[in-house]
Parts: structure tokens; sequence; C-alpha cells
């Protein structure tokens, strides 16, 4: 959501910016733009629409000389999508330009406060009054002024900044908004995610909340809201720039589905090591385990759904309650958590505002806080008690695949251990387990090969305006997944719903010729969703299944059925969610979709 690139080198910096901005475009954004310092002013482009727009009207950048810069690419919060609206913003001088991810929640005030003074705002957006602030407090100093500018501002920000004073530096901050710093050779960057680094270098700072960095092309400081001169060790990031380009597949969705059994090998194999569950650096011991009344999990989008799964596997392995959450929903209901708890987040990108919420949230009632993430050094990443890191490598399509599948193996590894660790999952169970868990790679490529079915399927079934899809236990919370990931990129109507619950309501929405999906991968459910199945095909509904390699149960009532291969049934939900996946893609591709980027989403939701 936004994305935040600055440069400073010897590099013509616009198109630079727009290789970066290019690069964060999967974040989500309505309009685009870059400011220059060049010969004594701040020179600006910026446009609604994509970035393509902006690439016409600066001539890919070669129309702005000038080695430093800022650029930004808008997801609408304040004001709608215009020119206008989009950053950077300058101050009412021209002196400063801005640009600013987050959400300035007292602007209000702030830009009243600023009328008063005679300042002019010409946007809708929150961004100006940081922009107009600067103006007003700059006296010469621009690192007081940051302070100062600090101290006024509520809300989340991460923010670049250019003075018309400084030739050769520019200023950066965060406060609860992702920002990371690149450090190059003689050329140094900030970025919102370190994808838009990779092209130049792959050393980096993280930022902690209100740390001010200074950027020069020979030079990075970074100063505390104290004016000190704080040491950081830069990070060496392992992604090397392939991971974050398409390498020849249509779509990056794709590419990544692909992934997935090389995604998840990466995540287990290092966790498995000659017959034990190996969790490095993991504070909680079985004394520590003992102690949890409560397993609460709590998540956003598809790593909610992950959650869902897990509440199943986690009770039946630790026999401990665990409840599950959406964060937006526990941060604002004083949930009932305390020292006894084990709280674990969700999160790809470790930023998600209401996740970040939650977190916080948890820590200050006493729960410990164990997270699941995949991007190093993001925010959840730093402040929980405990972090598994998922290791995707960069997931750059909106919809989630290989993200939600690297989650799946981190929560099968957990559920294992605290099993193993309090006695409650019999030997042989985790020995079966431990070795499924080993081959499922392997079963993932297997599920994959299977796709040219899917492709068929959906160019028969693409232009259906209502899909449901049903399941009961773990296929239940597989089969929210599969409805999500369907509507996300194919925009159409879908929901998913237990198999139990249809004769509660939805059933009467059942006509002939309504597309059902329904998941029977859960062996000893499986005559209970068959019934379920029955119900709506006597309705008239078209039934697509999703069974086990074996299992023909289903294909007497199914349309057609997609078959994945069986293994242990705690695992069985990597695999069912494999042809849900490949089905939405290719839904979505038959009928044309941005499907890297579909409309109004964004990759990461950094603001409520
Ligand atoms: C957005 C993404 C989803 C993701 C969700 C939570 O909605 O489009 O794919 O599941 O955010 O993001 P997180 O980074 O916290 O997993």
């Amino acid at each position: 959501m936004c994305g935040i690139v600055g440069y400073v080198g010897s590099k013509q910096a616009a198109p630079v910016l727009l290789k970066g901005l290019a690069t964060l475009e999967y974040r989500g954004y309505d309009s685009a733009g870059i400011a220059i310092w060049h010969g004594g002013q701040l020179e600006m482009a910026k446009a609604a629409g994509k970035l393509q727009v902006l690439r016409d009207l600066t001539a890919e950048g070669s129309k702005l000389p000038g080695t430093m810069g800022i650029g930004h690419t808008r997801w609408a919060t304040h004001g709608e999508p215009t020119d206008v609206n989009a950053h950077p913003h300058l101050s009412r001088s021209g002196r400063f330009a801005v640009v600013h991810n987050g959400i300035i929640e007292n602007y209000q005030q702030l830009k009243t406060r600023l009328q008063r003074h005679g300042y002019n705002f010409v946007s809708q957006t929150d961004t100006e009054v940081i922009a107009q602030l600067v103006e007003y407090y700059y006296k010469g100093d621009m690192l007081d002024t940051m302070i100062q500018l600090m101290n006024q501002l509520e809300g989340s920000y991460s923010l670049g900044i250019l003075c018309v004073d400084e030739p050769e530096r520019f200023y950066a901050v965060r406060k609860d908004s992702p920002l990371v710093v690149g450090l190059g050779q003689g050329e140094n960057l900030i970025a919102s995610d370190v994808a838009a680094l990779l092209a130049y270098t792959q050393e980096v700072y993280y930022l902690d909340d209100r740390e001010i960095v200074v950027l020069a092309a020979d030079k990075v400081e970074i100063y505390d809201s104290s004016r000190d001169l704080v040491h950081k060790e830069p990070q060496h990031i392992d992604w090397d720039v392939s991971a974050a380009e398409k390498g020849g597949y249509e779509h990056f969705m794709f590419k990544e589905i692909m992934e997935q059994p090389e995604s998840v090998r990466k995540t287990l194999s290092p966790r498995l090591q000659d017959g034990q569950i190996v969790l490095d650096d993991f504070h909680i011991d079985r004394e520590r385990l003992e102690q949890f009344r409560k397993i609460y999990i709590v998540a956003c989008g598809s790593s909610y759904h992950v959650a869902a799964v897990g509440k199943y596997i986690l009770e039946q392995t630790t026999r401990i309650p665990v409840e599950i959450d959406i964060a937006s929903e526990f941060r604002y209901r004083g949930p009932i958590i305390g020292p006894d708890t084990l709280m674990i987040v969700i999160s790809q990108s470790g930023e998600t505002a209401d996740t970040i919420a939650a977190m916080r949230e948890g820590r200050a009632l006493g729960a410990h806080v164990l997270a699941i993430v995949n991007v190093l050094g993001s925010t959840i990443a730093r402040e929980a008690d405990d972090v598994l890191y998922t290791w995707a490598g960069p997931e750059i399509a909106v919809a989630t695949t290989k993200a939600y599948s690297t989650q799946l193996a981190v929560l099968y590894l957990l559920a294992l251990r605290f099993g193993q660790l309090l006695g409650t999952l019999p030997e042989a169970e985790l020995a079966a387990a431990y070795r499924a868990l080993e081959q499922l790679p392997e079963l993932l490529e297997q599920a994959l090969q299977k796709r040219e079915h899917i492709q068929h399927m959906a160019s028969q079934l693409y232009n259906k305006h209502s899909i449901f899809f049903i399941g009961r236990n773990v296929d239940y919370a597989v089969a929210m997944e599969g409805s999500l990931k369907l509507k996300e990129i194919s925009y159409i109507h879908s929901e998913a719903y237990a198999g139990g619950e249809l004769k509660h309501g939805t059933i009467s929405l059942i006509e002939p010729g309504t597309l059902v999906v329904t998941l029977a991968t859960c062996d000893r459910l499986v005559e209970k969703i068959k019934s379920n199945a029955e119900e709506v095909k006597a309705r008239g509904a078209y039934l697509l299944a999703v069974a086990v390699e074996g299992d023909e149960r289903l294909a007497k009532v199914a349309d057609a059925v997609f078959y994945v291969p069986k293994t242990e049934a705690l695992l069985q939900p990597s695999l069912t969610v494999i042809p849900l996946q490949l089905f939405a893609y290719y839904v979505a591709s038959q009928k044309g979709c941005s499907i890297d980027q579909p409309k109004n989403l964004a990759k990461s939701v950094t603001v409520e």
C-alpha cells in the first residue's frame, strides 16, 4: 500500500526512481510521482493512473536531470486519486518536497493551524500538511525541523523529504510504517521494502520508529529523536534481484504458485533434522508451554485463513483451546488474554497495520507473542517475543500463494513440536507426520502437475457470477482461502461455508448452474460433505469437487473432481489449496483480469 523510493548518488535519479516504483507497483497504487533536486530547485512530475503515465510524462525520466530525488506510488486514502493529490507534495514556497506512506490522524487540526498562519492548501491529502509543517518549522537546520515535525504528527508515517537548500542530502523517517535504507557504492537509497533496493544493493539498515536518516551519496547517518547519532549494523539480504523478477512467467502469481514446493522445502528442511523438529532461537520450552491455558492466533486476509487451519491442527496436537481472530476485530474488543496466553501472529509482510496493533495489544496484556513472518527485519519480526520465518522469498503478486503455503508449513512444525513437548501427540502419529513433512515438497510438485485439467475446467466455468465453496473441518478453512483467492483476482462473487451451515440459509441461493466447489479431503467427514454436495446437486448446482487420489466417493456426485495427492490428515490442507489457487488463477486469466495487481487491493495493508 503506497510505495516510497529515494535516491542519491551519481546516476540520474529519475530513471532509478521509476525503476524502484515499478518494483513497488505490486503493493497497490492509483497514482505516482517523483521530485528531483536540480540546479537549486525542486522539479516534480506526478500523475493519476499507472506508472506508465508518469513514464510517458517524463520520457522515462530523461526529462528530469539531477542525481537526487524521491518517488511515490499512492493508494488513495484522503482525497481521490487525482494528479493534484498524487505525491510528492510541495510546501507553499516549493522549497520542500515530501512523499509519505501512512495516515496523519491529526492532519485536520494541523491544517487549520497552518491556515491561520496563512498557508494555503492545494490538495485534499493529509500529506500536504507535512510539507507545509516542514516549511513552517524550518530555520536552516533540517534535523531540528524533522524532530519538531515528529513531535507534531500523530498517526503513522514513513517519509522522504527533499529540501531545496540541501543539494547533496535528503531526509527520511518512519513511525509505524515500513521504510528500509539501502547502502550502495557511492549511492544510497530508501524504499518501502527491500524488493526495490535489490537492483542496487543487498546491504540494508532497518529503521526503528522515529529514527531520522540523512542520506548523502557517500554517507548515511541515523539520528534518534534526541538528535543523538545511532550506530546500526547493516543487514545482508539473501534475496537476489531475480527473486523479484518474473523470470519468463506471464504473471508473478503463477511463478509464485509454481515456487511453492521450493519455498516449503526451504522453510521446512533446516528445521527437520534427524527425526527432530528444530526451532532455532525459540524461547518456548516445555515448562513455558505448560503454562499456556490458551492459544490465540491473530492475522488478516489469507494469513487469517492459515490461522483457521491452525486452530484445527493445534487443538488436535496440543489439546490447548485455540481461538482465532481477525486482527482488526481483536484489537478493539478488549481481548481476554494474559501471561497464560500464547499469541501467534501471522503475517507475510510483517507490516500489516492491524496485525501490528493486535500484537502490541497482546504484548501489553502480558501474552507471549510468537510471530510467523516472511519479511526479515519487518516491524512484527522485530517486536515479537519469538519469530519463526517462512523462507518464501519475496512475494510480489497481491494474492498470496507461496506465503500462505509456507505459513502453513511453519504451523505444522509448531503443532508437532508442541504436541511432542506436551506429550499430547502419540509417538506413532508424530513419526508419521514428520515423515509426511519431509515428503511435502515432493507432493506439492505432484499436485501442481495436474494443472492442465484445472485450466480446462476454468475455461468452461470462468463466466459464472457467483461461486460457493464448502467444506468441513480443515476443508472449511481451506475453502475460505479458495474463495478469497477467486474473488480477489477474478472479481467473481464467491463465499465459503461450513458444509453443515448450508441448510441454515445459503442453500436458498443455489440455482440451476450455480457452481459449488466441494472440498472433500477430510477422510472421516467425506460422507458428511458428500451429503451436502448431494443437497446442492439436487437443486441444480454444478459441482466441482476436490478429493484425495484414490477416493472415488465424490466422483459419483460431482460433475468434475480435482484430485490431490494423499498425505497425513494434519498436512492435507497444503495440498488441497493447490487446485484452488490454480483454479482462481486460470479463471482470472480467462477473464483477462489484472492478476498481479487486482483493482483496489494492496499487497501490504499498512494503514487501518
Ligand atoms: C493483503 C494481501 C493478502 C494478505 C493480507 C495480510 O490483503 O493482499 O494477500 O493475506 O494483506 O497480509 P500479511 O502481510 O499480514 O500476511
